[in-house]
């Protein structure tokens, strides 16, 4: 079957429930067992992580969302985080103990960098920034005592696309596990496992969800490296109320035809931005012009919606005058919601291994679910306003 199809009948059995459509929202701390022998085998039969002992652990609806990210995603087993966040640092907790290495794309999100620069490097782990289009060339960092390869592609700032699949292959000769943070797809449109990725990340926050509502970040693995990944989770306690699962799973029936309009939509203000006499460049990898387009092209199914583009130049006052008069771009440092987003960037800011080359005002947009032409007449407005400075 098509994942299209699968997406909306995946990780839900109506008829072990009642013969209702949607999994069940069980609340629930204290789980019950009917005699001693249950209570004390509870783990000698069946799957422990959806063996029901204590509500930290899950209830049904819980495993259900679980099922329907695995199965999206092409992997074994997903675990579900508090935020997107907590789902990289347990991940990358899970594979590193003081003393080792990691190897981190300098285009990560940059709440990775604060932890690898923070609480890991206060644990005596060390971190390495590389240039995210190093490709086979990563070979060349690899220590012997690095043991994970973060990638992040698209760059959710700055758009590169890494060769994950040269990545992948480095690293895995040098016993590395490598993750990937592949929030921008939604999961749907890089299958991760396919290219050599062995964690792949989401913060479910943005296009799982669809509705900017909910925090909520998933790691899925193969079968293989799943056991240090729930053995953390479950001892740093990292569990998601069912209310949010249930909000997030239900955002995932949609997200499909959800990316679908984004995709239409983002490619039309791509081009459109791209021609237009402000803008220097447009980062979206589904562009031809993209200097990403051929990687994106030959790994990835399709694109969403959030971009970034460089304007030819940069005016606090510009700035302010074009983004506080948006009628329909708000100004967030979030995406993947129903709505369009504009923000300014700054990527010098946070770069280390690699330098940022551009001198006009860096931008992020999100290309939410409006009429694209009206999100062209706000844009073109809004840059006018801009050039007035
Ligand atoms: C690429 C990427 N990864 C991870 C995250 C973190 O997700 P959360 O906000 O759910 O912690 C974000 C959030 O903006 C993101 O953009």
């Amino acid at each position: 079957m098509k994942k299209r199809t699968r997406l909306g009948h995946s990780g839900r059995n109506p008829f072990e429930n009642h013969g209702i459509v949607n999994p069940p929202v069980n609340h629930a701390s204290t789980i019950l067992f009917p005699t001693v022998d249950e209570l004390l085998n509870r783990y000698k039969s069946g799957d422990y992580q959806k063996t029901m002992t204590y509500g930290i652990r899950g209830t049904p609806g819980v495993f259900g969302f679980l099922d329907s990210i695995a199965e999206l995603e092409g992997g074994d087993r997903c675990i579900a985080y508090p935020s997107g966040l907590s789902a990289i640092t347990g991940a990358l907790l899970s594979f590193l103990k003081p003393g080792d290495h990691v190897l981190v794309t300098d285009s990560a999100y940059e709440p990775t960098r604060n932890f690898a620069d923070g609480l890991a490097y206060r644990l005596g782990i060390e971190t390495t920034y590389y240039d995210p289009l190093i490709g086979a060339d990563i070979a060349s960092l690899i220590q012997p005592n690095t043991k994970v390869v973060l990638t992040e592609s698209p760059g959710s700032w700055t758009f590169e696309v890494q060769d994950i699949p040269a990545i992948a292959k480095a690293a895995h000769a040098a016993n590395c596990v490598v993750m990937l943070d592949n929030t921008w797809s939604g999961g749907l449109y890089y299958a991760a496992f396919d290219h050599g990725v062995d964690i792949s990340i989401q913060a479910a926050t943005k296009y799982i969800c669809g509705h900017s509502d909910v925090m909520l970040g998933t790691v899925v693995c193969k079968e293989s490296h799943f056991k240090p990944l729930y053995d953390t989770w479950n001892q740093l306690g990292l569990s998601v109320a069912p209310d949010d699962i249930y909000l997030v799973h239900r955002g995932l029936r949609t997200m499909e035809v959800r990316l679908e309009r984004h995709q239409i939509n983002a490619l039309k203000i791509a081009k459109w931005l791209e021609a237009h006499p402000a803008v220097d460049r447009v980062l979206y990898p589904a562009l031809e012009s993209d200097p990403g387009h051929e990687l994106w092209k030959r790994d990835f199914t399709g694109a969403s919606g959030l971009m970034g583009f460089v304007l030819k130049s940069k005016s606090r006052e510009g700035l302010a005058a074009m983004l506080e008069n948006m009628a329909l771009y708000g100004m967030g440092y979030s995406w993947g919601g129903f709505e369009s987003l504009l923000i300014p960037t700054f990527p010098r800011k946070f770069r280390t291994a690699t330098t940022w080359e551009d001198k006009g005002q860096c931008m992020r947009l999100h290309a939410g679910l409006e009429d694209v032409d009206d999100l062209i007449d706000d844009l073109s407005a809004g840059l006018d306003r801009y050039m007035k400075y």
